[in-house]
């Protein structure tokens, strides 16, 4: 089975969010092996998202992700990594497909309640950037 991060980012946890979001990834079929909730700093949310550092939207969303808490998910799924993207849907909250994540609470193309990992290589990344090995064994 394999592993990706999700983040329930600050828009949807400061929306009482949280819990619906996990509770429909679970729904969905995978399984939490990591859960967290903390407040990024700006040096966390600027090295989170550096691969972005020279696109014009960069420091917004360093504002967006350090602006409240959020709830960083370790999830585990056959397919973790094209399956959450998928139940994720289009960056653009308004234009990501009916039943989505992005479409349920989601708000636009910054403000689009979730994040996820977008390569096994970069899942490894981004599970290693919040969570242990040894938490992520203990979740097992
Ligand atoms: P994520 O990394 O958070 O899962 O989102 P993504 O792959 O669907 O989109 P990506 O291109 O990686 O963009 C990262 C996040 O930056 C914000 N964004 N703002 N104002 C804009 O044009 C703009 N474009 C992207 C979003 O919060 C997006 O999820
Ligand atoms: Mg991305």
């Amino acid at each position: 089975m394999a592993m990706t991060l999700t983040i329930v980012k600050p828009d949807a946890v400061a929306a009482g969010n949280a819990g619906n979001i996990l509770a429909m990834l679970e729904k969905k079929g995978f399984t939490i092996r990591g859960l967290r909730m903390l407040r990024l700093s700006e040096d966390q949310a600027r090295a989170f998202y550096e691969v972005h550092k020279e696109r014009p939207f960069y420091g917004d969303l360093v504002k967006f992700m350090t602006s409240g808490p959020v709830v960083p998910a370790a999830l585990e799924h056959d397919n973790a990594v094209p399956f959450l993207r998928e139940v994720m849907g289009a960056t653009n909250s308004a234009e990501a497909a009916e039943g989505t994540v992005r479409a349920l609470y989601g708000t636009n193309i910054e403000r689009n309640a979730i994040h996820g990992s977008d390569s096994a290589e970069n899942a490894a990344i981004e599970l290693a950037f919040f969570f242990s090995r040894s938490e992520l064994i203990a979740g097992r």
